[in-house]
């Protein structure tokens, strides 16, 4: 299994997830639940995917003290999930934490930082007292999640390049903010199409409404996949 499209599962209920879910094959996609889908449905619905052989990325961005992190990281490992992610802002102990717990479990997912959410400007992170471009504390934060070692980190498409060249082709990159040619960007501000993305250096691509919320959501998926070619 090797597709490097993520579908973002935003529903609210089991029943509209498996509706789209038993569409789908494990062949062609990964599966993201984030914390609306697991806090209205739980660890229940994320083994009946990994039943149904996908892969899931639990996207709930732990951050807390270290030994919380490690133990909600260990839950999740324990799960079966493909992906965890947590905050690089809840700084390198905690990082570090959360790789030690993983490589104690017997089955080991990927750990990829958070860096900046895309949903901050400047302003918004100048409040919270950090004066700094957004773009120089994303790179900084995936400097520090690589140190840390986590294997990568969440990033808008534009900052792929710069993260591949600067950390190391290795350190995994997934983008979300990723549109089809044509497609409505909704919410998103800083998009690429499937393929620049992929050409960019995106290792695995976050896509939720263009397949979620197309009336044929097996045939947008398909038309990405060719895009992509
Ligand atoms: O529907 P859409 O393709 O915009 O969904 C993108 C998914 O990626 C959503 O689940 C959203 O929460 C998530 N995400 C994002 N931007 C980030 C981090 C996560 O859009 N910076």
């Amino acid at each position: 299994m090797n597709s490097k499209i993520i579908i973002a599962l935003d529903y609210k209920d089991e029943i509209s997830t498996l509706a789209l879910v038993d569409q789908l094959e494990p062949s062609l996609c990964r599966l993201k639940v984030g914390k609306e889908l697991f806090v209205r449905c739980g660890s229940g619905l994320v083994d009946k995917l990994i039943q149904r052989g996908f892969d899931v990325f639990l996207d709930l961005k732990f951050h807390d003290i270290p030994n919380t992190v490690a133990g909600a990281c260990q839950a999740a490992a324990d799960m079966g999930v493909w992906m965890v992610n947590v905050h690089a802002s809840g700084g390198r102990k905690m990082m570090q934490a959360a790789r030690e717990a993983i490589e104690q479990s017997s089955h080991q997912p990927l750990l990829i930082g958070v860096t900046i959410l895309t949903s901050l400007s400047r302003g918004d992170i100048a409040e919270t007292g950090l004066d700094i471009e957004p773009a120089d504390q994303v790179l900084r934060l995936a400097q520090l999640a690589s140190d840390s070692g986590l294997d990568g980190v969440v990033c808008s498409p534009l900052e792929v390049g710069v993260l591949k060249q600067k950390i190391g082709q290795e350190f995994i990159l997934v983008t979300p903010g990723v549109r089809p040619a044509g497609s409505d960007a909704g919410d998103q501000q800083r998009i690429m199409t499937p393929a620049q993305a992929l050409s960019a250096g995106s290792d695995y691509l976050v896509i939720g409404r263009p397949i979620t919320a197309s009336p044929n959501p097996v045939q947008a998926l398909k038309d990405i996949i060719n895009e992509c070619g």
